[in-house]
């Protein structure tokens, strides 16, 4: 299992050392949730602070990009310091080719699904796409809770993709349903309330490592 605590539930004023905190605790990735106002109704950032945040931390940046036309941005998210950037099926770019760019540029493309997006959308890419992100609430905000309609279709997208293939999941995982998205069969798995709305992220993030191993 991999861990991937997401910096928009962080206290931005303080966020290098929020960021250290999670990393030397054993955070896999870093979630990076940009939202445009447009395929999400939220605002969050963009590229600066990819930019800035890239020189402190060696965790995997994994860029999750909820908004419209993606493929505009690729080149940005990749120079500011991405590794996963992930678009959604429901955007309005050309996913194939938006995906060849990701490639382009040398970084592993992902393809997210809102939970009411069935699965089978997903699968012209299959062959295409380093990360399958399955949304877990409807993307938009922090805070929502985890909905176990998503379940079946994380079972059915690891057997349709295969054992070894990631599934990352987002929104509304904590300590205390973990267990649900990686028993479906989850390996990646999102967390930003929980973690970074914690007392101690540190301490959280080491207890959900734990549950994953
Ligand atoms: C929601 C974002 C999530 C969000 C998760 O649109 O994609 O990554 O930060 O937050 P929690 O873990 O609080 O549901
Ligand atoms: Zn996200």
């Amino acid at each position: 299992m991999k861990l991937a605590p997401s910096i928009l539930a962080a206290d931005f004023s303080r966020l290098g050392e929020c960021i250290a905190e999670v990393e030397q605790a054993g955070a896999d990735y870093l979630h990076i949730d940009v939202m445009d106002g447009h395929l999400v109704p939220n605002l969050s950032f963009g590229v600066p602070i990819i930019k800035s945040l890239r020189p402190h931390s060696k965790l995997v940046f994994d860029t999750h990009l909820m908004i419209s036309q993606p493929h505009k941005y690729i080149e940005d998210f990749a120079k500011a310091g991405s590794d996963i950037i992930t678009i959604h099926i429901e955007s309005d770019s050309d996913i194939e080719y938006t995906i060849r760019k990701i490639h382009a540029f040398g970084k592993k493309a992902g393809l997210a699904l809102n939970p009411d997006a069935p699965l089978e959308r997903a699968m012209p890419y299959r062959g295409q796409i380093d990360m399958l992100l399955l949304m877990t609430v409807f993307a938009g905000f922090g805070g929502q809770k985890y909905l176990p309609e998503v379940n079946m279709k994380i079972e059915k997208a690891r057997e349709m993709f295969g054992p070894d293939f990631d599934i990352e999941v987002d929104g509304g995982i904590s300590v205390s349903n973990l267990q649900v998205p990686l028993g479906a069969g989850a390996n990646v798995i999102v967390a930003g309330s929980a973690v970074f709305g914690a007392e101690n992220p540190a301490a959280v993030v080491r207890a959900m490592k734990e549950m994953g191993k």
